[in-house]
């Protein structure tokens, strides 16, 4: 399998618990290497670019005014299969429907306040990792 890269980001409710080395802890454990990471706090405008996506989602304006809460990690994750390994390691985005020892299950509060994003597949890791960070950044 091909070493890829993925966004991963450690949202609000879990740098607030102060959760960052745990979580990172997980990664590493997987396999996964941190080649770029830095702690940042979103405005509403970046939250809402960057969950673009989302926008006519009913749950949007909640999404955004969260992730501009408080503080987040963003990073980029290496390794092979990155992306659905990281996805695995993350668990199911209801933390209800996660695996025993994934990030969700562990300690992830709700749907919303889920502690962790990762991209979902090549193409957006590629747009993803480029809103964050530049090529200089990142270090593997
Ligand atoms: P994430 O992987 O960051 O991608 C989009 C996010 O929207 C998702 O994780 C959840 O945190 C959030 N989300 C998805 N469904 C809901 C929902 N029903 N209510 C609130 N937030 C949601």
């Amino acid at each position: 399998m091909a070493i890829e890269r993925t966004l991963s980001i450690i949202k609000p409710d879990a740098t607030k618990r102060n959760l960052t080395g745990k979580i990172n802890a997980k990664f590493e454990e997987a396999g996964l290497r941190i080649v770029a990471q830095k702690r940042i706090q979103l405005t509403m405008d970046q939250a809402g670019k960057f969950y673009e996506v989302h926008k006519e989602r009913p749950f949007y304006g909640e999404l955004c005014e969260f992730m501009a809460s408080e503080p987040v990690v963003v990073q980029v994750l290496e390794g092979e299969g990155a992306i659905a390994k990281n996805r695995e390691v993350m668990g199911a985005t209801n933390p209800a429907e996660a695996d025993e020892g994934t990030i969700r299950k562990e300690y992830a509060l709700s749907v919303g306040e889920n502690s962790v994003h990762g991209s979902d597949a090549p193409e957006t890791a590629a747009e993803e990792i480029s809103f964050f960070f530049s090529g200089l950044e990142i270090v593997g």
